[in-house]
């Protein structure tokens, strides 16, 4: 499947990180929780584990951190954000492109990290091993005591998602064993992409983040993000059962 991810991100890439995508009502709530929940970063050295294009990447460089190591399966995506770093004149990111569901020693990465990222790829996993294979990157990397932060879904099948009305759809869903396949678009997309969540993770669990040395496991409040404040209407149904958590939580010591 992480072939399959890779061309349809790479197809996508131009549409992924955009003018357009950046005012869409679901990418604000992600980006806005984000900075939320990242809070102050002041010198922190991050790692991102399918890090994109870097939105979030600049995000904690806005918030004070030093550095962010990206890591993503898509070198499409990860050229958009190496772009958009040579327009800015620093040297803060390193990229490298890879499956973060396998180990990563190959990779000239340091020992562990302030904090490790990993925004959605959670909902590209079409088994209980991938999975957990991303989690043991996460439990490898972040020093104990350091910050977790990643966006996940919840139920795919929540209506405010099958409508798309936020924009930001999911359609075609398929039961597999332990969750659910489906497809995922914005409205900024030509096409769309191929994704699948464990009920692990979107059932709302907290488990997998215990087993894998995670402790104090939160969402970050809705309300925390500006774009809900501004618009509280727009968000009543959504609310009511939530298309998507930012995940918050802290290695044990
Ligand atoms: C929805 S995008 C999110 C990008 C970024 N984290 C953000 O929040 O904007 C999902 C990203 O996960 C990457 N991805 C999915 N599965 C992956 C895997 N197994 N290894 C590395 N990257 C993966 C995709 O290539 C894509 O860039």
């Amino acid at each position: 499947m992480v072939d399959v991810v890779r061309k349809e991100y790479d197809a996508e890439a131009t549409n992924y990180d955009t003018n357009l995508s950046a005012t869409l009502p679901l990418i604000r709530l992600d980006n806005e929780l984000f900075i939320s929940a990242i809070g102050d970063a002041t010198g922190a050295v991050i790692l991102d584990l399918a890090g994109g294009s870097g939105v979030k990447a600049r995000f904690a460089i806005n918030a004070g951190a030093a550095a962010v190591d990206i890591i993503d399966i898509s070198p499409g995506m990860m050229r958009e954000g190496q772009n958009i770093e040579a327009t800015l004149n620093r040297d803060v990111m390193r990229w490298f492109e890879a499956d973060i569901s396998q180990p990563l020693d190959h990779l000239p990465l340091k020992p562990q990290y302030d904090i490790v990222m990993a925004n959605w790829p959670f909902d590209h996993v079409e088994n209980m091993d991938v999975l957990e294979g991303m989690f043991r990157n996460i439990e490898k990397y972040l020093k104990p005591g350091g910050r977790f932060l990643g966006a996940r879904t919840c139920n795919p099948r929540v209506p405010e998602m099958i409508k798309g009305s936020l924009g930001a759809k999911y359609a075609n869903f398929e039961d597999i064993p332990g969750g659910v396949r489906y497809r995922f678009s914005l409205d900024s997309f030509e096409s769309d992409i191929v994704a699948s969540s464990m009920e692990a993770t979107y059932s709302g669990s907290t488990e997998i983040y215990e087993k894998f040395g995670l402790v104090d496991i939160q969402v970050e409040p809705y309300e925390n993000a500006k774009v809900v404040k501004e618009h509280p209407k727009l968000w009543e149904a959504y609310l009511q059962e939530p298309g998507m958590a930012m995940v918050k939580a802290t290695k044990k010591i």
